[in-house]
Parts: structure tokens; C-alpha cells; sequence
């Protein structure tokens, strides 16, 4: 079947890098290219675009400027969050996450526990808010860090990330928070929020893949990962990815002047994408936060049949969505986020992502609409499920 849709509604899993990043960063693979730790007017020139690109970070989460560490990107981030603090002492020996985290920190923690930490995964309700009593309960003197993301990947809810970093400031904890589907889609400010580790992923917001930003306020120790030259202040050997610095600067410039009205923009277009499912297939259930949500995000769970089934049948009218969690797809496995928000295994497997962004078009979205519900019906005709429900009747 060839269609001429190209709807990309993925957002959450990678977004298209802006053409205004990539015409920020051009330059920097040849013209300014040298390695911007040579002291000759090549390496400064270098040397002040990755300076800059970290001063434009600073402003957009209300950090320090020398708060900013370079990393390859999220996941390396939360690794040198949860390895490097675990790494600089050796008093605490808990580690307290939640039960719906991203891979890169639930699998960082798992491994900690291999070296005799501690790991507690904190329970979420049915919207995916965590459990802020488990958590009191559990944050004690023995509690190093407490890892929690600012808003999930799958179903878009946003955590009381201020609650969190007061409960554990209580017993001296660390909080390390995972922002890397929040940076550039909604305000952040860390001093206000008392988050002490924060990271960020220059993909997800329409920068470049492959570099990310550790941000660990004053005082917080931690040890690198990666040994070798004096790279960002001894924390993370290795030259600088210069062109991906420079257009994760414009990213993050960008998003400081279009956040806002990007948002309402992006809402309006889901709300809308809902109302038009909602309306239009029966047994279809809304997972996440129905206020506390990122405005982008759009899970669906329909009954009756598989995340997968619809997925393939979308992509076939050039429509591209995700089941499950984006960097585990192509498993089979049913979320474990939706399972620890209480979803029974039939709808969690039943579910779909819409991750909007912003180069999608409200034509894009009609076109979901009209497509959709006839996706729905065709799959259900042909399942034993719907087939045992509708005899029911
Ligand atoms: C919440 C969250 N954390 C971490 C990551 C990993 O980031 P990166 O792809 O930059 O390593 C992702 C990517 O899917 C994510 O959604």
C-alpha cells in the first residue's frame, strides 16, 4: 500500500533536528574545527562556542553556567548521576528510584545493586504520580540518592518533582532527576525545584542526537565515569562534540523563546486528536495524568486488540506512532510503566503513543482521525477478543 502521509507522531522517541540547529552548527565541522582545548585562536574560537552553548543551557533549567557537564547524551547522564555519586562516597548505601522510570536509570540502579546498594522502586497511582508517603517512608539516613524523572516518556505525567527533593533533602539525599523529556517543552527552574542532579538530551527537543548535559549543582560530589584528559573539569574525559554543543545551545535558545506559545500550539492539535478517538471508537481509555501531563503526549490504550497490530496498521498510511516505551519497542514485552500504574495486561498491551512535536500540521491530525477509527474497526472484526465481547451483547 503507498500512501503519500508522512505523519510523524514519534516526538517523544527522537524529534527531527530543527533546520535552525543545523544551520548553527555547520560551521563547526569545518570552518571552526579545531579541538577547543588547543590554546591557539582556532581552539579558542571552539573553546567560546561550547562556553556559549553551556551559558545558553544555565539559562534555560536556572542553573550555574560550570553547573553544565557535556555528556553523549541522556542516558549517559543518568549514568554519571547514579554512578559517580555512588562512586564519591562510600557512608550510604540506598538508592531510591521509581517503578516507571526510563531503562537508563531503572537499569544504572539494578546494576548498582550488584555492589551492595540498596534499590527501592517507588509505586505510582493510576495516573502515574509517584507515591510521595512510600517515598517519606523510605528516604532515611542511609539514603544516598533519590532518582526520579520530571515528567514520564510514555504517558507524558509530570511528577511533583518540588515535593520530591523536600522529602528528601530531610535525610541529606541527593535528588537526581531525569528531565530529559521536559528540557525545552516546559519550564524549568532547578533552583526553585532543589533538584541537585538534572539531565537533559539534546534530541528530544530538536537538537542533534548523541549529546546531552549532566547538570550537578555546587557541592554535590560525584566521580567520572570517563578518565583521560581535563575535559569538563575532570568529570568527562574525551574531546568535545563541538558541532553537537553548538546546535544543543540553539536548541535550548530556541526553546527559551517558543516554549510557551509551542505548547498551547502542540495541546490544541492533541486535544483535538483525542476528541476525534474519543469520539469515534468505543472501549478506548486515556493513560497518564489527565492535567499533570506533557502537551505533547497522547497514550491511548484500546481494548480488544494490540499496540502492535495498530502500530503496523498506521504505518501503512504513512502515520508513525509507538507501543510500549520507545527504546524498547520492537519487544514484545507490555509496558512496565502502564503495568505499575494498575493497567491490567490486556490494555497495557492494547496501547498506543502519540508523541506530537513541532512540525506537525493540523492536517496531519485530521488525517490520524479519518485513519484511525477504521484501523480500529478492521482489527477488531478479525479478534477472538471483541468477537467473545460483542456475543456477549
Ligand atoms: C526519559 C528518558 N530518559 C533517557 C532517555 C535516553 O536518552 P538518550 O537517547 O539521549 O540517551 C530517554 C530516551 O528515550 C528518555 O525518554
Amino acid at each position: 500500500m503507498s500512501t503519500e502521509w508522512n505523519v510523524y507522531l514519534d516526538n517523544n522517541a527522537t524529534t527531527p533536528t530543527d533546520p535552525r540547529v543545523v544551520e548553527k552548527m555547520i560551521p563547526y565541522f569545518h570552518e571552526i574545527s579545531a579541538n577547543p582545548s588547543s590554546i591557539h585562536g582556532a581552539g579558542r574560537r571552539a573553546r567560546d562556542a561550547v562556553e556559549e552553548a553551556r551559558e545558553i543551557i544555565s539559562r534555560l533549567v536556572n542553573c550555574r553556567t560550570e553547573e553544565v557537564y557535556f555528556t553523549s547524551g541522556g542516558t549517559e547522564a543518568d549514568n554519571l548521576a547514579i554512578k559517580g555519586t555512588a562512586l564519591s562516597q562510600n557512608e550510604r548505601k540506598k538508592i531510591i528510584t521509581s517503578e516507571i522510570e526510563h531503562h537508563a536509570v531503572l537499569t544504572t540502579c539494578e546494576h548498582m545493586a550488584k555492589f551492595g546498594y540498596e534499590i527501592v522502586k517507588t509505586p505510582v497511582d493510576q495516573h502515574g504520580i509517584v507515591d510521595l508517603d512510600f517515598l517519606s517512608k523510605s528516604v532515611d539516613e542511609n539514603t544516598l540518592l533519590v532518582s526520579i524523572m520530571h515528567a514520564n516518556n510514555e504517558v507524558g505525567t509530570i511528577e511533583p518533582m518540588g515535593e520530591i527533593t523536600r522529602v528528601a533533602h530531610r535525610h541529606g539525599a541527593i535528588v537526581h532527576t531525569d528531565a530529559v523529556q521536559t528540557t525545552g517543552k516546559i519550564p524549568i527552574d532547578i533552583d526553585a525545584l532543589g533538584i541537585d542532579m538534572l539531565s537533559l538530551s539534546g534530541h528530544k527537543f530538536y537538537g542533534p542526537k548523541g549529546i546531552g548535559a549532566l547538570v550537578v549543582r555546587r557541592g554535590i560530589r560525584f566521580e567520572p565515569l570517563h578518565h583521560g584528559g581535563h575535559h569538563e573539569k575532570n568529570k568527562r574525559a574525551g574531546t568535545e562534540n563541538v558541532p553537537g554543543i553548538v546546535g544543543l545551545g540553539k536548541a535550548c535558545d530556541i526553546a527559551l523563546a517558543e516554549m510557551a506559545s509551542e505548547e498551547e500550539r502542540i495541546k490544541a492539535m492533541r486535544e483535538r486528536l483525542w476528541a476525534g478517538i474519543d469520539h469515534n471508537v468505543e472501549d478506548v481509555r486515556l493513560n497518564g495524568h489527565p492535567q499533570k501531563r506533557l502537551a505533547n503526549t497522547l497514550n491511548v490504550s484500546v481494548r480488544y486488540i494490540e499496540g502492535e497490530s495498530m502500530l503496523l496498521n498506521l504505518d501503512m498510511h504513512g502515520i508513525f506512532a509507538s507501543s510500549g516505551s520507545a527504546c524498547t519497542s520492537g519487544s514484545l514485552e507490555a509496558s512496565h510503566v502502564l503495568l505499575a500504574m494498575g493497567l491490567p495486561h490486556e490494555l497495557a498491551h492494547g496501547s498506543l503513543r502519540f508523541s506530537l512535536g513541532r512540525f506537525n500540521k493540523d492536517e496531519e491530525i485530521d488525517h490520524v482521525i479519518k485513519v484511525f477509527p477504521e484501523i480500529v474497526r478492521k482489527l477488531r472484526a478479525i479478534s477472538p477478543l471483541y468477537k467473545d465481547k460483542s456475543g456477549r451483547h
